[in-house]
């Protein structure tokens, strides 16, 4: 087993200017809603999920695209201060930073918004570059808000220098079989599970039977985040699920990326998938606990104090 502090994670992905408010309900369309407790975050998947790793004590290389623009200077600079190497982040001249428009309702439920600006450049030429970077890593970890040709591209590095290759599969779109193949773990939450097997998914049951379509379909290892009903893993050995924590919801933003940077830096520390799926269940469940998407983002102790404590 390696010691966290070793273990190095290149993340391919999004960054996003995340702009929130509370909500009553969700508008109608041609509706004019009034919201509340407007706020401004960093997020982005791929950006969140590299804060995730580096406050879970691993080094992180993260491959991006900002727009050059205000926001993209505020977003790097916060990635700087994280720890982050942001050498493989590019700035486009001719699009704007990725923002998301997220609202809470009083359920502690979201929905979001999102116009990926930059996020959509990211190339596979940006992933060529950062070549060395793959080369040190232990995991290689995408998300499907950028182009799906620089997601293949980048699993396709990963597999090919030998290293594990993890898809957390969000935002919820389809994706060709070949990235499914590429990845030795993918990880959905439910609405992108449905994406993903074309499966209406409702229930354990139904998750099981959509997850098994992806296996079907070349998947090697499936995890299902299931939010308040924990998570369920499925693969060529069957089925098992994960029960969640109990916690008082604030936000539910980014705790699928606390999840998915958790899973990946405790299976490339050679910990067991039953434990890795363990720990990545308590730190998506603090994730929901603070509001906003990068403040949410647990740190390694918080996650073992809450794990100490038998939550
Ligand atoms: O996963 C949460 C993220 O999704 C938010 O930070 C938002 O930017 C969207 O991309």
């Amino acid at each position: 087993m390696k010691q966290i502090k070793d273990i190095r994670v290149v993340v391919a992905g999004s960054n996003n200017f995340d702009i929130v408010v509370n909500a009553d309900r969700t508008p109608k369309e041609g509706e004019n809603l009034l919201a509340s407790n407007l706020k401004f975050f960093p997020g982005g998947k791929g950006a969140n999920q590299a804060v995730a790793v580096s406050r879970l004590g691993a080094k992180v290389t993260l491959i991006s695209a900002v727009g050059w623009d205000f926001i993209g200077d505020f977003l790097l600079r916060n990635l700087e201060t994280a720890g982050i190497d942001t050498r493989w982040i590019r700035r486009d001249p001719n699009r704007s930073t990725g923002c998301a428009f997220i609202a809470i309702y009083p359920s502690g439920n979201n929905s979001i918004v999102v116009d990926p600006g930059a996020n959509f450049t990211l190339e596979p030429a940006d992933v060529e570059k950062s070549k060395d970077s793959m080369a040190t890593a232990d995991a290689i970890l995408t998300v499907l808000e950028i182009p799906p040709e620089t997601v293949e591209a980048t699993l396709r590095a990963g597999r090919d220098a030998g290293k594990l290759t993890v898809l957390d599969a969000g935002p919820a779109r389809r994706c060709s079989l070949e990235i499914l193949k590429l990845a030795d773990i993918v990880s959905p939450n439910e609405s992108e599970l449905e994406a993903l097997s074309g499966e209406r998914v409702e229930g354990r049951e139904s998750v099981r039977k959509a997850a098994e379509k992806l296996l079907e379909l070349g998947a090697q290892t499936v995890v299902v985040k299931m939010g308040s009903d924990g998570a369920m893993l499925v693969n060529a050995e069957g089925a098992k699920h994960f029960p969640a924590h109990k916690i008082t919801a604030v936000d539910p933003t980014a705790a699928g990326d606390a999840f998915s940077a958790a899973l990946t830096v405790k299976l490339a520390a050679g910990v067991g998938m039953d434990d890795a799926i363990r720990y990545a269940n308590a730190a998506g469940a603090l994730a929901v606990t603070k509001l906003g998407a990068l403040p949410s983002l647990p740190t390694w102790d918080e996650v073992d104090v809450f794990l100490a404590k038998g939550n």
